[in-house]
């Protein structure tokens, strides 16, 4: 845990307010699932070299665990988690495997070379999933569990457990499950919400009878694994940390199954903007949020949505004219963090319909041209025409409105002048 997290009462720090009271913050793994669920999504597949790409990025940004495959899904998945876990030291590199014996030795396999590898082992613990997907009874479920963890432990001292479609778990069986898992020597115990099915408030319930039920275990770390099917993951995934989850899952760009899963960057901003209300702390960089999310982009081909939290092109953009004068003056009025603190280089304030004659000055101002109260009133009238017809002013815009505005007034000036003389 970076020291920058570890000291009460800096949580007021610039770049962002939290104005509720600072407590000592709790650290909180950041495990990134991004080069594994998130490129079980439709139009994420990635090679051996862009994953190792990824990688490096990933290492960088200050991820505790980066998931980096399913191993048995492909012998070229096998050979890109292995050259990941080769290369990566910074962080844990965990790889994916069904509760099978094949499936685990391929992930052992994928991170033979590692320097701190986690291997992760999950199966469906739901009644739903027992019955139709595994045809299992739970009594087969626990047993296959148990038996594999166990395998996994004498080959890897880091094994995580994680009970897939958890929040659709009957709870005394989940509790059951969790038992286990712990007794059976896993480290970290994910109780994924699946199919974005759960809402905080129950999600936060799990993780506190989770953590009550695991009172002789406490140095099993409980994590949080959410999906966005009702665009609640990242909410869940916050009520999780404040019920004593340690460790948080989740992609960049909130890519992902479906809907996606949890978005890293919007978690741990929100730990950051909102420190003293979560009282956790993560190890992230933020400044290289921006560029990681740009990176997977290009990496993938996929933009991402302009009206993403944090690191779409709207999220530091300002149009209205109320509010690009509130930045102006001040820009915590309408900005809770600012741009440079996630990396983004600087806030934009778009020239359209809805914009005002400060931020049209201010922007004229930064083109280089310093102009008088009637130059603008008459730059303001273009402008607005401009952008009734166009819907956004760009700069090219801007400077023909201006010098046209210029000559203009000169022209006026000299006929007015010629017309003096004339009398
Ligand atoms: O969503 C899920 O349940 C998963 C597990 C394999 C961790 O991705
Ligand atoms: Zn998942």
């Amino acid at each position: 845990m970076s020291t920058e997290h570890g000291r009460p009462g800096h949580t007021h720090r610039a770049g962002s307010h939290d104005f509720t009271m600072p407590r000592w913050p709790e650290a909180v793994d950041v495990f990134d699932t991004t080069l594994r669920d998130g490129e079980q999504s439709p139009g994420f597949s990635m090679h051996r070299a862009e994953k190792l790409q990824l990688a490096r990025q990933l290492e960088a940004l200050g991820v505790d665990v980066l998931e980096a495959g399913f191993p048995i899904a492909s012998p070229g998945d096998l050979d890109s988690v292995r050259a990941v876990a080769a290369e990566i030291t910074g962080c844990r590199v965990a790889a994916l495997a069904r509760a099978r014996q094949d499936d685990v030795d391929a992930a052992l396999r994928a991170l033979e070379p590692a320097a701190k590898p986690r291997l992760h082992i999950f199966l469906a613990t739901s009644d739903l999933h027992l019955k139709y997907k595994l045809r299992i009874s739970r009594a087969e479920a626990l047993n296959q569990i148990v038996s594999m963890i166990r395998y996994g432990c004498q080959h890897c001292e880091d094994v995580e457990f994680s009970a897939e479609d958890a929040s659709r778990t009957d709870r005394d069986f989940l509790i059951e499950v969790l038992r286990a898992a712990a007794e059976a020597g896993a480290n970290v115990i994910n109780l994924p919400d699946t199919v974005g099915y759960t809402t905080p408030e129950e999600y936060g319930q799990i993780f506190r009878a989770a953590r009550a039920a695991l009172a002789s275990h406490p140095e099993v770390v409980l994590s949080a694994h959410c999906h966005n099917d009702l665009g609640l993951a990242v909410a869940n995934s916050l009520a999780a940390i404040s019920a004593g989850a340690r460790q948080v899952e989740c992609t960049i760009n909130g890519i992902g199954e479906r809907a996606g899963n949890a978005s890293l960057e919007e978690i741990v901003v929100a730990l950051h903007v909102r420190q003293a209300h979560y009282s956790a702390a993560t190890n992230i960089s933020l400044e290289k949020i921006y560029s990681t999310s740009r990176m997977l982009s290009s990496v993938t081909g996929v933009s991402v949505p302009p009206n993403k939290a944090v690191v779409g092109a709207n999220a530091f953009a300002h149009e209205a004219g109320i509010h690009q004068d509130g930045i102006l003056k001040n820009p915590l009025t309408y900005e809770i963090i600012v741009p440079e603190k996630v990396g983004v280089s600087s806030r934009r304030l778009v020239l359209g319909k809805h914009s005002g004659r400060n931020a049209l000055r201010s922007r004229l101002d930064e083109l280089g041209y310093s102009i008088t109260d009637e130059e603008l009133a008459d730059c303001y009238g273009l402008a607005t025409a401009q952008a009734d017809a166009a819907k956004q002013v760009t700069d090219r815009d801007l400077l023909s409105i201006i010098h046209s505005v210029r000559r203009n007034r000169s022209q006026a000036f000299a006929d007015q002048a010629s017309a003096a003389a004339a009398q």
